[in-house]
């Protein structure tokens, strides 16, 4: 009788030692389908996270260098940095404009598409910005010598690159970028802190309102120079060289730029001669603005 219940006991235990062992199975595979099944979705979602996240990342850094050059240039010239429309910024600021000419990576197959912009918008001391022009704008940002970062409209910088070279090669004058497209905020910034340090009067002959500076189309370029690998940025001692400043002149209308504030003084032109300044406008405009000396873009458009 004992051993009976002994072995109907064992029976029991190992029937039950079975069952279970089954159930702990079907729980851990029913377990690791639900977690196959999500890993998917997370898997696809992570390379989507990470595509954005180098693009976000980009751009914050982009707005960190902006913001922590934002005060530093010479003539109060610089940029906020928040309108890059450029997916392919890389985190050093550097960037394709088409693979060909501009520094930084191979271009984007997946860059935006930009509208065609009129490159010889006029923007002065009546003229504002036209509406909507930032978002059409396709810039390119540089990191120059002195480690602040500029944002350039990108035919206009290609052309830049170009005369850059030809500079260097024929002249042995090395080119940068000091600014180019300022927000609006920025040139509100700029403005303030020229008034609070050189007076109203000569903040007015020199920097423009807000909303009515040709900085804010992304073609207006202030340039500065090494020469003999020695940095000549600040504008009282790049006004000390005009004899480097003839021989960058002479070589805009090839590029197709013009000199924008030649220091004419009819009343016709806003500011003081800015030997720096130089405006994009297109081979074919150049050519015909150069052709007159002291021609200037309010001139010719009103000829147009
Ligand atoms: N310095 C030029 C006039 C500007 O502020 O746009
Ligand atoms: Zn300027």
């Amino acid at each position: 009788m004992r051993k009976r219940t002994l072995a109907v006991w064992l029976i029991c235990f190992i029937v039950c030692l079975a069952a279970c062992t089954s159930d702990k199975e079907a729980e851990t595979s029913g377990s690791l389908s639900a977690l196959e099944e999500l890993a998917e979705p997370i898997a696809e979602e992570s390379t989507e996270l990470s595509e954005d996240a180098g693009a976000t990342g980009g751009a914050d850094t982009m707005a960190g260098k902006a913001s922590m050059d934002g005060g530093e240039t010479s003539d109060g010239d610089g940029f906020e940095g928040k309108n890059s429309t450029d997916g392919g910024i890389g985190t050093d600021g550097k960037d394709a404009a088409d693979g060909k000419t501009a520094e930084g990576s191979e271009g984007s197959e997946d860059a935006v598409k930009h509208e065609e912009i009129d490159y010889l918008v006029l923007v002065n001391s009546k003229n504002k910005l036209p509406d909507g022009w930032e978002e059409k704008l396709d810039l390119v940002s540089v990191e120059n010598s002195v480690g602040d970062i500029v944002q350039v409209e990108r035919t206009a910088y290609n052309a830049y690159l170009e005369l850059k070279a030809d500079l260097m090669e024929s002249e042995g004058i090395d080119l940068d970028l000091d600014s180019a497209y300022r927000s609006v905020a920025y040139q509100q910034d700029i403005l303030e802190r020229f008034t609070e340090k050189y007076g109203a009067a000569y903040a007015a002959k020199t920097v423009a309102k807000p909303g009515y500076s040709e900085h804010h189309t992304g073609l207006a370029l202030d340039l500065y120079f090494r020469l003999d690998g020695v940095e000549v940025y600040e504008n009282e001692d790049l006004v000390l060289y005009p004899e480097v400043w003839k021989k960058i002149h002479s070589r805009l209308t090839k590029y197709g730029f013009i000199l924008r504030y030649p220091g004419r003084t009819d009343g016709t032109v806003d500011y003081t001669y800015e030997p720096w300044h130089i405006r994009y406008v297109g081979i074919e405009n150049a050519e015909v603005i150069s052709a007159t000396p002291g021609m200037t873009l309010e001139d010719y458009l009103g000829k147009k």
